[in-house]
């Protein structure tokens, strides 16, 4: 949710062919055409841009809720080898698996129902004061009390209101000691190690055993493209792999209808692929820091504002924010809220999202759109001056 209303099609006049769909190849096996190929190089192309090790390898599925049902199965996956079940062939039955997280992706909850694991099945794992970063010494402590066979934590690169990143690397060393595997969802969050580097808030990303990263967020490509990675690509196609003598697959690589949900598969790479020749670390670099230091900007205009108040510092590309409270009850403050927020979108020179936090009614601004520039900011600026 952002700054999209004056977005103009980044891949010019034959928008539709760049987008893949025009070109209406099937990415499921390779040998076909060029297309899995391409797919292929741009995941690589993404681990150099991201700076992971080679030993990553994935798969495009829809987005980051498709990305976090692969961590879900994927996972599964390897708590069954632990315990010898292969899931994917028997089933759930007589497995123990049990999540352990602090602020999940509501898509994580979902995918956890959708892949038979129970939407209920996780351990909240306190939060850092003030913060929706996992407290690791909590974790710590709910690893030693947990007599799961099967282990999973479930980190947060970048959680969807404060945009607060998990201690990925103390959480990386637990995971180790307990045998447990670690899925991050870095959906927008990775996109930050562009900017400040493997040493940056994503330090340790490097050590999960699966990322979901969403390329239609911070990359701008259009919707319908996440990315998958994962160091044991072995289980991922343990997981999804079904043989069919008319699909046989004749290399050595697998097919990525082996590594995902759907056997049939749009071209979502080529986006991608361009997107990532056309700009480059420097271009997707300049775009991502412009959001960051923008937002930052709103945020001090709004901390400034006698009519509003900061709920939560600035630190990415996300601003949290309410009518000042003045005498009014918590109640009457949610309520204002809510109608400012209404007000907001009906105006239609800008469009925020809903949150909460702490338990109260916030607004929330997220900058993620390559276009967003300091005009978008004084029109906000202007609209909320307007309506308060
Ligand atoms: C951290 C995080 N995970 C997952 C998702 C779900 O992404 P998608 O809508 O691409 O499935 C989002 C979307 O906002 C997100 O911010």
């Amino acid at each position: 949710m952002g700054f999209c209303n004056r977005r103009r099609n980044p891949y010019g006049d034959n928008g539709g062919l760049a987008r893949g769909t025009a070109s209406d190849q099937n990415v499921h096996k390779s040998g076909d055409s060029i297309a899995s190929l391409v797919e292929q190089q741009a995941l690589e192309w993404l681990c150099e841009l991201f700076e992971l090790p080679k030993s990553f390898k994935g798969v495009m599925p829809t987005g980051a809720t498709g990305c976090n049902f692969l961590g879900a199965c994927i996972a599964r996956q390897f708590v069954g080898q632990q315990q010898g079940i292969d899931v994917a062939k028997q089933g759930v039955y007589g497995l123990e698996i049990e999540f352990f997280s602090t602020t999940p992706h509501a898509s994580m909850i979902k995918s956890l129902g959708m892949a038979g694991l129970g939407q209920q099945n996780v351990t909240l794992v306190d939060s850092i004061v003030n913060s929706e970063a996992m407290d690791v010494n909590a974790l710590a402590r709910q690893l030693d009390n947990s007599n799961s066979k099967g282990k999973v934590v479930i980190a947060s690169a970048g959680t969807v209101t404060t945009t607060d990143f998990d201690d990925l690397t103390a959480i990386a060393k637990l995971c180790t000691q307990h045998n447990a595997w670690l899925h991050v969802d870095a959906a927008f969050g990775l996109f930050e190690r562009v900017v400040t580097g493997v040493n940056g808030k994503t330090k340790g990303i490097e050590l999960a055993d699966s990322i979901t990263v969403d390329c239609h967020k911070w990359l701008n490509v259009p919707y319908d493209c996440g990315v998958f990675l994962t160091r044991h690509l072995d289980l991922l196609e343990q997981s999804f792999d079904v043989p069919a003598p008319y699909l046989a697959n004749f290399s050595s690589e697998p097919d990525f209808m082996s590594l995902g949900i759907e056997n049939s598969r749009r071209f979502r790479a080529l986006p991608v692929w361009l997107s990532l020749l056309a700009y480059g670390k420097q271009g997707i670099k300049q775009w991502v820091s412009s959001n960051i230091n923008l937002s930052k900007q709103l945020a001090n205009w709004i901390d400034d504002s006698i009519d509003y108040e900061l709920v939560h510092p600035c630190q990415m590309n996300v601003i949290l924010f309410r009518p000042s409270a003045g005498n009014l009850s918590q109640q009457q403050i949610d309520e204002k809220t809510k109608k400012l927020l209404q007000a907001i979108n009906k105006d239609g020179r800008i469009y925020l999202s809903p949150g909460h936090w702490q338990g109260n009614e916030i607004i929330r601004v997220a900058l993620s759109n390559w276009q967003t520039d300091e005009n978008d900011i004084k029109i906000a600026i202007q609209v909320l001056q307007e309506l308060k």
